[in-house]
């Protein structure tokens, strides 16, 4: 108890304040203040760190961020956590799969560990980036704090220039995963609640004069030969150079307040699943210098059809999510690599990252492996669509999502959401989003899971005015019964636009135990595949699938003795290797469909 220093305050405050936490609650790291990356040099901060749960948030109301490193026997007084010693995990990682005892563990938890800061060049700026911390991650350095971030599946950064001691320093984050009635997602999801900082945390240096953001694109105005860039820096008027030496193109750019933006003609190899080209770009602003591969291609929709470079395509796809059995949130690319070499087996053009920004590996793979992607936010089922504030934080990881990935030529959906209930507030809260979207990036489609109006077997709702794909998850064969109304839904709705079946699948156990008939049985699942498979050939309305799901993932919600824990509508098995029947029905269905387009 820091009853007897000013670490404290007053022990009676530190107890009694329960509203310790506001000052930590700024969410100043945001998308804009946002780094571009690609093609830096980065110095990881990877391994060990100490680490310690909080569930009270003790370490705030007691300010454990402000101890100073003292040996045991030297500390004035007793303390309830050392940040400086003690036991450790590694990072990135999911906390709940460090240890048994944290597996459940739902609060703050606090990461720390020593950077020892040299000086490369003069004038240098210095920050953080943290890949994704699940969800509320608040930073310090040297006992100060410097703001906070929320939002679980998209990356943010930290400047550290100015306020860095030569030598050792000491980065500590506190991370809080709880859910809350504010969050995006709220309280309520089917999938893992995992928590920690789960992806990489590294530190980057740049000149004074700094590229912040470049957005490389092909104009989609059907000529398909003019290369848009679009530049913003941190640093003087000037000239930037713009190169992509395999087109002939370097170009000098004006750069004016901070931007720098010019059509370049040219006649690039378009990107497509057929032909994933991707061009090196260059960037050289002053002594910045960054580097990306990016692909050019055209998404459009035309009526009801969709469009990639003039031609007309359906999406074949799979749902996914992120997690596996032994690391959780955490994927590698071996991980990734997998993902795509099944989605390949599929007969796959396409593949739905549910529910939340994926790892930016995954995208940057998907540009190279030929695999169109639907992105999406957790605006997942029940959101608190009345608050402001809630608004902010799935707007600002929408704006993160876009700004990290709108170079990727793969991802051509921005989904703002899943299955919500059609509210006026929910029309607002997401018809902003999408307008937000397009504000950002004006050559990506835009589209959300929607609900059927089952009652009416009709698609009415009136967030699809707003999208340009509507995503329609139907489970028909698991949680609805008569087939027959997929048809009568294509018959009594005329969305005029291309509709793409987000989800629809059926769970099957095939672990020690497992059923062999009826329910959670694999021959049921496959007997709800062959008959989906059936209707779905017949509906014309139907533009794209992106079956769920790809693995089975875990979950707190299902508990039933074929679930334990776990989602089972994966086509494979949570040891992402055994396939069930499904996977070949679904394969050779994708095979028919390609040798038919
Ligand atoms: C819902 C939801 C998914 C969920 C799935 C299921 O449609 O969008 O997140 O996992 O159905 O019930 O398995």
């Amino acid at each position: 108890m820091l009853e007897r220093s000013n670490l404290a305050d007053n022990a009676i405050n530190s107890l009694h304040d329960e509203q310790y936490d506001v000052p930590f609650n700024l969410q100043n790291l945001n998308h804009t203040n946002m780094l571009f990356v690609a093609g830096r040099d980065t110095e990881s901060l990877n391994g060990h760190w100490n680490f310690a749960v909080d569930l009270l948030d003790t370490g705030l109301r007691q300010r454990w961020y402000a101890m100073k490193p003292s040996a045991a026997e030297a500390r004035s007084e007793p303390w309830d956590y050392d940040p400086y010693v003690g036991e450790t995990v590694a990072v990135p990682s999911c906390w709940q799969m460090q240890k048994e005892k944290w597996y459940f563990f739902e609060g703050s938890a606090w990461y720390t560990r020593a950077w020892d800061y040299v000086e490369k060049n003069s004038n240098e700026r210095v920050f953080l980036r943290i890949g994704a911390a699940q969800y509320d991650c608040k930073v310090f350095l040297n006992g100060e704090f410097l703001g906070n971030h929320y939002g679980g599946s998209t990356p943010f950064f930290v400047e550290f220039t100015g306020k860095l001691n030569s030598g050792r320093n000491w980065i500590m984050c506190c991370v809080n995963n709880t859910r809350t009635l504010d969050r995006v997602p709220m309280r309520n999801t089917d999938w893992f609640n995992y928590g920690g900082i789960y992806r990489d945390i590294e530190i980057i240096r740049t000149p004074f004069a700094t590229i912040t953001d470049v957005h490389v694109f092909l104009k989609p105005d059907n000529n398909y030969n003019c290369v848009h860039i679009e530049i913003e820096v941190d640093g003087p008027n000037g000239y930037l150079d713009f190169e992509i030496k395999e087109l002939g193109i370097k170009q000098q750019v004006a750069v004016v307040s901070g931007k720098a933006a010019a059509d370049i003609l040219c006649q690039p190899q378009l990107w497509s699943p057929d032909s994933p080209k991707l061009y090196t770009i260059d960037c050289q602003y002053l002594s910045d210098s960054v580097q990306d591969q990016v692909g050019f291609r055209q998404i459009e929709v035309r009526g009801t059809e969709i469009f990639l470079n003039g031609n007309n395509i359906f999406l074949r796809g799979i749902s996914v999510h992120e997690d596996d059995i032994q690391d959780g949130k955490v994927v590698t690319v071996e991980d990734l690599k997998r993902r795509f070499a099944h989605a390949k087996e599929l007969n796959c053009n396409f593949m739905r990252f549910a529910h939340y920004t994926h790892h930016e590996m995954a995208t940057k793979l998907a540009d190279q492996y030929g695999i169109l992607v639907w992105a999406e936010i957790p605006v997942y089922w029940a959101i608190d669509f009345e608050n402001p504030a809630t608004y902010r934080d799935a707007q600002n990881q929408l704006l993160e999502m876009i700004k990290r990935d709108r170079n990727r030529a793969s991802v051509v959906i921005w989904s703002v959401g899943n299955e919500n209930a059609d509210t006026d507030a929910r029309l607002k809260f997401m018809s902003d989003l999408c307008h937000s979207a397009r504000e950002f990036d004006p050559c990506r489609l835009l589209s959300a899971a929607c609900l059927v109006n089952h009652a009416k077997n009709k698609i009415e709702d009136r967030l699809a005015d707003v999208l340009d794909v509507i995503g329609i998850n139907e489970y028909y064969g698991w949680y609805e019964e008569v087939f027959d109304e997929l048809i009568a839904i294509g018959e009594n709705s005329n969305p005029g636009k291309p509709v793409v079946i987000s989800e629809t699948g059926a769970d099957g156990f095939i672990g020690k135990g497992a059923p062999s008939s009826g329910f959670f049985s694999e021959a049921y699942m496959s007997e709800v595949y062959r008959e989906q498979i059936e209707y779905l050939e017949r509906l014309d309305y139907i533009k794209g699938i992106s079956p769920w799901i790809l693995y089975e993932f875990r979950v707190e919600r299902r508990q039933n003795m074929f679930q334990q824990g776990w989602n089972r509508k994966g086509l494979i098995s949570n040891d992402k290797f055994t396939k069930k029947d499904a996977f070949s029905l679904l394969g050779d269905f994708y095979k028919k469909l390609e040798l038919q387009q």
